[in-house]
């Protein structure tokens, strides 16, 4: 059975959200806190080692229960279960999405079709450590007999971002084995990485799903031409392996069978870190590691599917976007790390998030009148506060922010620690509580200042506050917490779809660009037109010709 394909503004809970909203639209979060002390304690999630505090949102109870009774309206319960069970919910590629299959345990039962895609699943996952050994342990030589000193991971979009921002984010764990990725067809991206490289002792992984992607192959061409130059071609066996659904293109390219490692239709490319994709994952980290973050992912989807919605994480957050998002008319929610390994967390959510929720086009096939997909955006702290924060403080939008913290620093310098975690705390309670005109006043009287400085400088100075934040704290980053995070968001996007009444799991819309770029590609090597191009476009092509 299909998801269920309501326009959700056409339900009760939307009109009752509507004049709930009317209610509460004006009403300070300072007021909020005042009317209810145990707001913080009632509005806060504990879960394992997460602590989520969502109690400076500009919500009150009664907000979250009618999110609640929208969320039931529309069969939420209904769609994690279709979601986790295997059933076809990408509709528009008719697939399932099985993300959650790679990092269920083994004695699950997860079926596509009349399959359970369990046993291939651990298959895949026996060959990625019995190759990580092999290579981290240094038996997997290169083709003179060195031992592999560097990885080059090869691929874009999901094949790369969850990757690159997986081993970023726990280079605390890392091995001896560096780490390179390349994704953009720019030519001078693959030659600054591999300038330094000695082929002798590097080991390029191909990560593709289609085995088609125009940037992915040009740079893995190039690279294996690059590399052909010093070694025989006897050794591509040694140095290049492949991940990829698309077994005979990749033997097309030369390399073994047995160096590929398969994955799945049933896997989104920007999900899939935790299967075959994850290869450089668990060459930097460790396959140990690897299956750290695979079983913290788990921990996450046990929660999501068993908790009441009350106390959901994932349920929670995607609830609060949708409050944003539908009824303040918030364009942007901003992802803010306050840990510099996670520096390239948000980049990787832009993809997870907008990738699938920016649809225009209902489950019904028809344009929808409500705004979906929200912008993301974020730097981590304490960087953020000194280039994008005043605009968060001060300006005229809407932006509703996560702040993601962690209790333990990993070196455990406890003086910097508690400075970065001081301005975690003093920013939700700046943003929070702002500055009112009497604040100001009392500050500018006691620097002596004239009353008409006082008086020209007071409304600069005053901040309105009121502006909503989510604080994830987490005990520790580590593989496992990691793991949890990016699972968190994973579920908080496939929530956010199942309201908004859209298929979160395709994505056309890349596609149109990809292939006109390809008409042009032509078009600039053969020197004629094959196509008319609007004014625009040809001087532009003209320009870069000439
Ligand atoms: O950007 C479109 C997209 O299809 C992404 O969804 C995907 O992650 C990326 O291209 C790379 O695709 P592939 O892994 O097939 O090379």
């Amino acid at each position: 059975m299909a998801l269920k394909a309501t326009n959700p503004t056409n339900t009760n809970a939307w009109s009752r959200l509507q004049s709930h909203f009317s209610d509460i639209k004006d009403i300070h979060l300072k007021e909020l806190f005042k009317n209810n002390p145990k707001r913080a304690e009632e509005l806060t999630v504990l879960w394992d080692d997460f602590y989520v505090d969502y109690s400076k949102n500009r919500i009150t109870n009664k907000t979250l229960s009618l999110l609640i009774e929208l969320a039931n309206e529309l069969n939420l319960d209904d769609a994690i279960s279709k979601y986790f069970e295997g059933d076809i919910i990408n509709k528009t590629e008719g697939r399932a999405v099985l993300h959650t299959a790679l990092r269920a345990p083994k004695d699950a039962e997860i079926f596509v079709g009349s399959e359970d895609v369990i046993p291939g699943v651990f298959e895949v996952k026996a060959k990625i450590k019995t190759f990580t050994d092999s290579v981290v342990n240094g038996l997997h030589k290169g083709y003179s007999g060195k031992q592999i000193t560097d990885i080059v991971n090869i691929g874009i979009g999901g094949s790369d971002l969850g990757p690159a921002m997986v081993v970023d984010s726990l280079q605390y764990y890392k091995n001896h084995l560096e780490t390179h990725f390349v994704s953009n067809v720019d030519g001078d991206h693959y030659q600054e990485v591999i300038k330094n490289l000695n082929p002798e002792t590097t080991l390029f992984v191909i990560v593709s799903k289609t085995f088609t992607t125009q940037e992915t192959l040009s740079n893995a061409n190039s690279i294996r031409d690059w590399f052909l130059q010093t070694m025989p071609k006897q050794a591509v066996a040694n140095h290049f392996v492949a991940v990829s659904t698309n077994i005979n293109s990749v033997k097309e390219f030369g390399i073994d069978e047995e160096n590929i490692f398969p994955m799945k239709d049933w896997v989104g490319g920007r999900f899939s870190l935790w299967s075959a994709v994850g290869l450089s994952i668990s060459l930097a980290l460790g396959y140990d590691n690897f299956e750290k973050l695979l079983s913290g992912a788990n921990k996450m989807d046990e929660h999501f599917k068993s908790t009441t919605f009350d106390k959901n994480i994932p349920v929670i957050t995607a609830l609060l976007t949708i409050w944003y998002n539908n009824f303040f008319n918030a364009e942007s929610e901003a992802i803010i790390p306050y840990t510099q390994y996670l520096n390239q967390f948000a980049t990787y959510l832009q993809q997870g998030i907008m990738e699938s929720n920016g649809k225009r086009i209902d489950r019904n096939g028809n344009a929808v009148d409500y705004q979906t997909g929200t912008l993301i955006w974020g730097e981590p702290g304490t960087n953020s506060q000194h280039a994008f924060f005043q605009l968060i403080h001060q300006g005229t939008k809407l932006i509703p922010t996560d702040f993601i913290g962690f209790v333990d620093s990993l070196h455990g310098n406890k003086d910097h620690h508690d400075k970065l975690m001081s301005n975690y705390f003093a920013q939700t309670e700046a943003l929070m509580n702002g500055k009112t005109e009497r604040e100001v006043l009392e500050e500018l009287h006691a620097s002596n200042l004239s009353d008409e400085v006082i008086n020209m400088l007071l409304p600069f100075k005053i901040f309105e506050g009121n502006k909503p934040t989510t604080s994830i704290l987490i005990q520790k980053l580590t593989p496992e917490s990691l793991g949890k995070l990016i699972a968190m968001y994973e579920h908080k996007i496939f929530v956010q779809g199942i309201i908004w009444n859209i298929f979160s799991y395709d994505q056309f819309g890349v596609e149109l660009g990809k292939k006109l770029a390809k008409t042009i590609l032509e078009e600039l090597n053969s020197g004629s037109n094959t196509v008319n191009h609007d004014s625009s476009t040809q001087n532009l092509i003209d320009f870069y010709n000439k």
